[in-house]
């Protein structure tokens, strides 16, 4: 059954949050916080080993409540259980939408056009799970008897930046093996990475699912040819593997049916780190800690589930992004982890996000005249401090930022996880109060009351009352990654069930795909297209160079 099709800003409780949003957009958090002892604690929710404080927020219960009546009126409830039970919720294109399945327990049951999809689901992490041993374990040999030492995973998009993200993010669990990631099709991005590879030991892993992907094929092909001045075709087999939907092309391209990895219809690209797409992050640190990421993510799944509304995170943290976009009409949102490791977190959470809500077209095929996607943004702290946090403290944009952070730092380095520790708690309490003119006047004082410091004022008082999301987690671990990032996908999820809009399909990188092959066939001379003198100009000035 399709998902409802509610225009949100037309039921009551949407006329209700713009009239109570009338009443509180000017006050001061500092005044809700100084009136209700109890304010950080009503306002945070503390589930496993996540303690999520959005008491930061410029929010009052009443918002929480109207945006609770909004999940009824639109019946999130409904969508969620559509979601989870493989309903074809991206109906665009046709299809469920079952990343969860992939975390799911062996002994559920979900069904795809009548059939169970656990059992293959299982055997295809069976299959990871021997494949992983044997290359971790030096068993599985190269062309030459010497075992693998590199791994490089050629993809792009949600075939690249979830496996990136998550190697990148565990690298502390990881094994001997080096993985590398090539996506662009920059051909400089390739061959700097060829240039630190030995073709006897290296291990290429193609992933793509739908194996049409020009970026992929075109680094895959070049992957291809740079192996075979060394080795022979049969060696093909031993050192390239491939992630697919699509058996015919990954056959022709010279993969053995042993080395191809399924996936499914069912699970979007930007999600599928779960699935067989994640064959590199096993490689990277191991099956075991590749099924706890799982395993985390599911426990997520469980607590988006079953979990009231009020005390749900990925609901919570939708509520209050929707009542920031919509409402405050704030274009941006920053994500900014207190954690080297999730240095390409926020780049990973853009396609997820801007991916999946950035549209404008509502589930009933009209234009919307309301906001939906927000932009998002973020690099770690401390580096970000150094970076852009002057605009977020001073500019004149309201920025709500999620901050993430771990209490215990990996290499037990307490000195330098207290500093950190120290600038994530003081950023936030920093943004919520800022820092008033009599503060200023008064830190200025205890130097001198000179004219010359007097004229400085203006420019050293902090407005404050900018909006922060604590996401206080325990230890990076491989189980808290799988919860914090399935966290983030449920959140996606929320908001795009209240902008009442398809959140699953990307037919927005088409056009751009569809011009740049016909600019192509042009180089190749094969065909002559005419454009606006914009590109004309610019083709010329290209051609002439090269
Ligand atoms: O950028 C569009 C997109 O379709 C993404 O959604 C997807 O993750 C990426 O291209 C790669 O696609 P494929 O895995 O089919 O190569």
């Amino acid at each position: 059954m399709a998902l409802k099709n509610i225009n949100p800003i037309t039921t009551k409780a949407w006329s209700k949050l713009e009239e109570h949003f009338m009443n509180i957009k000017d006050v001061q958090m500092k005044q809700w916080f100084n009136e209700d002892e109890q304010r950080a604690n009503r306002f945070t929710i503390k589930w496993d080993d996540f303690y999520v404080d959005y008491s930061k927020n410029r929010i009052t219960q009443e918002t929480i409540d109207l945006f609770l009546e909004l999940a009824e009126e639109v019946d999130l409830q409904n969508a969620i259980s559509k979601y989870f039970s493989g309903d074809k919720i991206n109906k665009t294109e046709n299809r469920e939408v079952l990343h969860t399945a992939l975390r799911a327990k062996e002994t559920d049951k979900i069904f795809v056009d009548g059939k169970n999809i656990i059992p293959e689901i299982h055997q295809v992490k069976q299959k990871i799970k021997k494949f992983t041993k044997q290359i971790v374990d030096g068993k599985q040999k190269g062309f030459t008897g010497k075992p693998f030492t590199d791994i490089v995973n050629i993809g792009i998009g949600g075939s690249d930046l979830g496996p990136a993200m998550v190697v990148d993010a565990l690298q502390y669990y990881k094994n001997h093996l080096t993985t590398h990631f090539v996506s662009n099709v920059d051909g400089d991005h390739v061959n700097e990475i060829l240039k630190k590879l030995n073709p006897e030991t290296t291990l290429f892993v193609i992933v793509s699912k739908t194996f049409t992907t020009q970026e992929t094929l075109s680094n895959a092909n070049t992957i291809k040819e740079w192996f075979l001045k060394s080795a022979s075709k049969q060696d093909i087999a031993k050192h390239f593997v491939a992630v697919s939907t699509n058996i015919e092309d990954i056959k022709a391209f010279g993969i053995e049916e042993a080395n191809i990895f399924t996936m499914w219809n069912w699970v979007g690209g930007r999600f599928s780190l779960w699935s067989a797409v994640g064959l590199s992050i096993s490689l990277s640190v191991g099956y075991d800690n590749f099924k706890t990421l799982l395993a985390g993510a599911h426990k997520m799944d469980a607590h988006f589930k079953n979990e009231d509304f009020n005390t749900n995170i990925p609901v919570i943290l939708a509520f209050i992004s929707i009542w920031y976009n919509n409402f405050f009409k704030v274009e941006s949102e920053a994500v900014i982890p207190y954690s080297q490791y999730l240095n390409q977190f926020a780049t990973y959470l853009q396609q997820a996000i801007m991916e999946s809500n950035g549209k404008s077209v509502d589930r009933n095929g009209e234009t919307i005249n309301y906001q939906t996607g927000t932009i998002i943004w973020g690099e770690p702290g401390t580096n970000s401090q150094h970076a852009f946090f002057q605009l977020i403290h001073q500019g004149t944009k309201l920025i709500p930022t999620d901050f993430i952070g771990f209490a215990k730092c990996l290499h037990n380095n307490k000195k330098h996880q207290d500093k950190l520790m120290s600038n994530f708690f003081a950023q936030t309490q920093a943004l919520l109060n800022g820092k008033t003119k009599e503060e200023v006047i008064s830190e200025l004082n205890s130097f001198e009351a000179t004219e010359e410091n007097n004229k400085i004022i203006p420019f050293k008082v902090f407005e404050g009352n900018k909006p922060t999301n604590t996401i206080f987690i325990e230890k990076l671990t491989p189980e808290s990654l799988g919860k914090l990032i399935a966290m983030y996908e449920h959140k996606i999820f929320v908001q795009g069930i209240i902008w009442n809009i398809f959140s699953y399909d990307q037919f927005g990188v088409e056009l751009g795909k569809q011009l740049a092959g016909k600019i192509l066939d042009e180089f190749n001379n094969t065909s002559n297209e005419s454009h606006d003198s914009s590109t004309t100009s610019l083709l010329e000035y290209y051609k002439n160079l090269t």
